[in-house]
């Protein structure tokens, strides 16, 4: 370039640079909401000063993006077709719409819908990721999924599923991340603040006590306030805490006699006022009921309403209950406040979405890290695992472990990369079917073990399997459970797999089973078979990663973030309740079992499970040793060092559990121990590493519904350091003070 041309060529830079300023200026002089430097607060003050009445309208109403052949599904063209929601903007002021798509593990497309569908990465499901006890793979998995929402034109991502594992047959336990509140809450607020990170908003759902599938638009679940803040509420409340998402989802069902999208104890006493959250409450899709009762009971927005609800409840009724003064101006204006704040402080405003194309195989990675922790090994007679690359002849038996993976059902089922490697199966409409990703388990180990002969049964003939087994040197048989959206899951493996799995390890003793399931399945053929690995729905890359834990390239890392039962009966309710109720006639569910969920049933009944919360093995054995726990201004802090002393690297998950002394529920316990803290530690062979952890007191304390505080009471409680909630390795008493913490205490 010569002189002139670079002068030219600088000024020009100059004037760019100048002009955008201008443009800025101009736009922050007509627009005074679009000044960055303001706080959310201000700017979305000052935007909902200059709407109109109709324009605040439009926030607060919602339409299904998905086209169907009934005229209530016929989404606005601006709309990205095949999704869950579209809100219009306010192209005036600069506002774009608010674009929805489904959901926790990546970008969903609705299944019904005429559109194409996208094809996107998945990540293993959301209790897998929770069985990593790795909030940096829940992170990273979060920012890869919401990267794939914005380069697909979506700014709110409908994910964010922290409903507690009460119920084991949930058919939505996959999409959660199981039963302790602070595991769920770090481990999908972690993933929620991934999301987040793209300037995009995510909700946190479904608000509350969306434990069950059965009867989910009808049943009441009843429970005492001091019971739900400290358990299912506090799932919500660390979620909260850690992400601050833009949005809360309410859930279909009923609590304590309302539902949850228009009741006000949940929305507007707990959520924003004790919590005092600022983001704004949507509905869940068919959640709305009521047009004055919603929205002054803290509902801000209505999702898809014409094509799920009985009325369009925030359209015309609600700008006649306004006007008629029903439901205040002031309510209105606040709906679209929080709609606005939330768009305004996840940067939805300031950095518009564009449609982009996808790095599939850089995403490709994060799914499978998230995978490769995820998977838990339950059980290793004689060092089974590792697989050994000597053996000459593999069986691969069941569950199309030939071609792929299996997926939970439902909206947040995504389309897999490279399409369904099985069609044909389960439900033809929602929440069907069943999909599986592309990743050939069969594939990943014959890859490993070229000079093996790797043989596959389809499972479907257990004779046939059995008979392959008997002529093999080990056996990988794969099971799975279909959970799904809209239907509970049974605890006994559907198909005869029991069956089928107990003849083949009675044909070869070598049998390697891995699972695929939505949650805890019952085992009856657990003594028969050598080894056992949970791999839930490990997501796009499954197959390679189930690969890799069998073969040690990985250690086996996961850990269980629910109880597994050895029987129903061990359940707080053996019959799942409603299954005998004529469709949608309501019933109510009093949670037996009130904050002692999950472990803490258990330790209180004293069950022994067919596994425990938080147990899995890992190829490698450690020491633990030095516990000691202080207190220090009501403040507990624990200590305690780990060391590798087998002979492979490994990662240990050391957990510490606080409960009273005396464990019989005595003084307001509802439980004997609860988990106060953990750390995943990646460790060398000889590496030992020391781990400080500080407990929140809320989990020393009791929640006293008459003064509204979080009570600690005075006296001796017992640390615990264990390798589950039922394997301590070590125990230690600590002195605490009495405290008193206000219902907004947020840890900080
Ligand atoms: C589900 C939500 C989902 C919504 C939109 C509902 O059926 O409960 O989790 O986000 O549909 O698809």
């Amino acid at each position: 370039m010569n002189k002139t041309n670079l002068r030219g060529a600088m000024l020009a830079l100059m004037l760019g640079t100048a002009s955008v300023a201008g443009i800025a200026n101009a736009q922050v002089t007509t627009r005074p909401w679009a000044d960055p430097k303001l706080s959310a607060d201000q700017r979305a003050d000052l935007l909902v000063k200059a709407m109109t009445q109709d324009e605040k309208l439009t926030l607060v109403y919602g339409y299904f993006g998905s086209p169907q052949t009934q005229p209530k599904f016929h989404p606005p063209a601006e709309a990205r077709m095949g999704s869950a929601g579209y809100v219009p903007g306010i192209a005036r002021l600069g506002l774009p719409p608010q674009w929805e798509t489904d959901a926790g593990v990546g970008v969903a497309t609705q299944r019904d819908s005429t559109d194409p569908y996208r094809e996107r990465t998945s990540l293993p499901s959301g209790i897998a990721t929770a069985a990593t006890w790795n909030p940096d793979l829940a992170h990273k998995g979060g920012a890869m999924i919401g990267s794939e929402a914005r380069d697909s034109g979506f700014n709110v991502m409908l994910a964010g599923g922290v409903n507690l594992l009460r119920e084991p047959r949930n058919g939505r336990n996959f999409e959660y991340a199981g039963e302790d509140p602070l595991l769920a809450g770090t481990m999908v607020g972690a993933q929620i603040a991934g999301i987040q990170s793209n300037h995009i908003i995510s909700t946190v759902k479904h608000y509350a006590f969306n434990n069950q599938e059965t009867g989910r638009m009808v049943l009441s679940a009843n429970i005492a306030d001091d019971q739900a803040r400290m358990s299912d509420l506090l799932a919500f409340e660390f979620a909260i805490e850690h992400a601050d998402p833009g949005s809360v989802m309410c859930a279909y069902n009923r609590i304590n006699g309302v539902y949850a999208c228009e009741n006000d104890y949940l929305l507007n006493q707990v959520l924003k006022t004790d919590w005092a959250y600022k983001g704004y409450v949507m509905s869940d899709w068919g959640g709305v009921h009521s047009t004055v009762d919603a929205a002054n009971h803290g509902l801000d927005q209505e999702s898809a309403g014409e094509s799920f609800d009985k009325q369009k409840f925030f359209e015309g009724p609600l700008k006649a209950a306004v006007a008629a003064g029903q439901v205040p101006q002031a309510r209105l204006d606040d709906m679209a406040r929080r709609i606005v704040r939330a768009m305004v402080a996840h940067g939805v405003v300031d950095h518009p979405v564009t449609i982009k194309p996808i790095d599939f195989t850089a995403n490709a990675k994060v799914t499978q890290a998230d995978a490769e922790e995820a998977i838990v090994l339950l059980k290793n007679d004689k060092a089974l695992l590792p697989l050994a690359k000597t053996a000459k002849k593999i069986a691969v038996i069941g569950s199309h472990a030939d071609v792929g993976v299996m997926a939970g059902g439902g909206s947040s089922t995504v389309t897999p990369v490279g399409g369904n490697a099985v069609s044909g199966l389960g439900p033809k409409g929602f929440p069907g079917p069943i999909v599986y990703h592309p990743s050939s388990p069969l594939k990943a180990i014959q890859a490993r073990n070229p000079g093996a002969q790797v043989r596959y049964a389809d499972g479907t003939d257990p004779a046939a399997a059995a008979k392959l087994a008997a002529d093999s040197d080990l056996v990988v048989v794969f099971a799975h459970q279909w959970a799904a959206e809209a239907l509970d899951a049974s605890l006994t493996l559907t198909d005869g797999q029991d069956a089928l799995i107990a003849a083949v390890a009675a044909a070869n003793p070598k049998t390697v089973v891995v699972l695929e399931t939505g949650g805890p399945v019952l085992m009856p053929w657990l003594d028969k078979v050598g080894a056992v690995l949970e791999a839930w729905y490990p997501g796009t890359r499954g197959g390679e990663a189930i690969a890799r834990v069998l073969y040690g390239e990985v250690d086996a890392s996961g850990r269980l973030p629910a109880t597994f039962p050895a029987s129903l009966d061990q359940l707080p309710y053996p019959k799942l309740p409603g299954q005998d109720v004529a469709k949608d006639t309501r019933f109510e569910v009093d949670y037996a079992e009130g904050a002692a969920v999950g472990y803490k049933w258990y330790d209180l009944k004293g069950h022994t499970p067919l596994f425990p919360f938080g147990h899995g093995l890992s190829y490698t054995s450690f020491a633990y040793g030095g516990l000691t726990a202080q207190a220090r201004n009501g403040t507990v802090t624990v200590s305690f060092q780990v060391k590798n002393i087998g002979a492979r690297a490994g990662k240990a998950v050391p957990q510490v559990y606080v409960g009273p002394q005396i464990a019989t529920g005595a003084g307001g316990w509802e439980a004997p121990r609860r988990l106060a803290g953990w750390k995943k530690l990646a460790l060398a062979p000889g590496a030992s590493q020391t781990v400080t952890l500080t407990v929140d007191p809320r989990l020393l304390a009791t929640f006293d519904s008459k003064t509204k505080t979080w009570i600690v009471a005075p006296g001796d409680y017992q640390v615990s350091l264990g390798a589950s909630s039922r394997d301590l390795k070590a125990q230690v008493p600590v002195t605490v003070a009495a405290r008193t913490l206000p219902v907004s205490y947020d840890g900080k």
